[in-house]
C-alpha cells in the first residue's frame, strides 16, 4: 500500500478531531435520519459553500486536478432540494454563512478542496445509515462522482503529494483545512440553534442533542 504523503498527513492532523466532532453532532448521522434531516443538512452546507465555491474552482489549479469536474456540487445540493420540495425561491433564500477564505495562495486551495473533496469520502457510510430513511429517493448529493469517486480522490491526494513540497506548504496547506473545517462546525452549530430557537417542534425533537463542545472551543 502507498505511504501516506508528509502533507496529506498534515491535512488529517489538523483536522482530524473537528470531523469526528462534526460526525457525531450531525443529526443525519443519527438512528431513524431520514428526508427531513438530510435536506437541512445539504440547506446548511449549501449555505457554508455558497460563498467561496465559485471562487475556489475558478482560481488556478494544475490540469491534472480536473478543475471544471469539482466545481459545481452546490448544482448537486440544488437537484436534491429541488426533489425534497424546496422551490427555487427557496433555495436563494437559504442563509449564507458568508465564510470567504484567502484562496491566494495553491496551498490555500489545496487545504480548503481537501474538506470539500474529503467530504465525498463520507458519502458512502451517510448513504447506507439514510438510506432506509430516504428509500426509494437516490440523491445526487450521495452519488457524488459515481463510478469516478475513487479516481477523483487518488488523483487529488496524489497532487497534494506532489505540489505541497515543503514544510510552509504544509502548514499553510493545513491551517487552511482546519479554518474551513470549523467554520463548518460553527455554521452547523449556528443552523442548529437558530432551528431550535425558531421553536418548531420537529426540529428540536430531531436535533436535541449535546452541542456544549462547540460552543466551548467556538467562544473557549
Ligand atoms: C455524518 C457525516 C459524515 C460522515 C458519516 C463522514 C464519514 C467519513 C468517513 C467514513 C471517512 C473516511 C472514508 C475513507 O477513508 O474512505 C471520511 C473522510 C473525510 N470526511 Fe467525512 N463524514 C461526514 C461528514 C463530513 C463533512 C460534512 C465533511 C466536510 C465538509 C467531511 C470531510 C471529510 C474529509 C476531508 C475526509 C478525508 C479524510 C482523509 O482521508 O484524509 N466529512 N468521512
Amino acid at each position: 500500500m502507498k505511504k501516506t504523503s508528509a502533507a496529506l498527513e498534515a491535512l488529517r492532523q489538523a483536522t482530524g478531531d473537528v470531523h469526528q466532532q462534526l460526525e457525531q453532532s450531525l443529526t443525519i448521522n443519527r438512528p431513524g435520519a431520514g428526508k427531513r434531516e438530510y435536506l437541512a443538512y445539504l440547506e446548511d452546507l449549501r449555505g457554508w459553500m455558497a460563498s467561496f465555491e465559485a471562487a475556489l474552482w475558478n482560481a488556478p489549479w494544475p490540469a491534472e486536478m480536473e478543475a471544471r469536474e469539482r466545481a459545481d456540487k452546490l448544482a448537486w445540493i440544488d437537484t436534491d432540494l429541488r426533489a425534497g420540495g424546496r422551490s427555487s425561491h427557496a433555495i436563494q433564500a437559504i442563509p449564507v454563512a458568508g465564510f470567504t477564505p484567502d484562496l491566494a495562495a495553491l496551498p490555500a486551495r489545496f487545504g480548503v478542496a481537501y474538506v470539500i473533496e474529503g467530504a465525498q469520502l463520507g458519502t458512502k457510510v451517510l448513504s447506507r445509515a439514510l438510506a432506509p430513511g430516504l428509500h426509494p429517493w437516490s440523491p445526487r448529493w450521495l452519488e457524488g462522482y459515481g463510478d469516478q469517486n475513487a479516481k477523483r480522490w487518488r488523483v487529488f491526494t496524489d497532487c497534494v503529494e506532489h505540489y505541497l513540497t515543503t514544510d510552509e506548504a504544509h502548514r499553510v496547506a493545513a491551517s487552511a483545512a482546519r479554518e474551513a473545517f470549523t467554520s463548518l462546525a460553527d455554521w452547523f452549530a449556528a443552523r442548529r440553534l437558530a432551528r431550535e430557537t425558531l421553536q418548531d417542534p420537529r426540529d428540536v425533537a430531531a436535533n436535541a442533542g449535546d452541542v456544549s463542545f462547540l460552543f466551548g472551543r467556538v467562544h473557549g
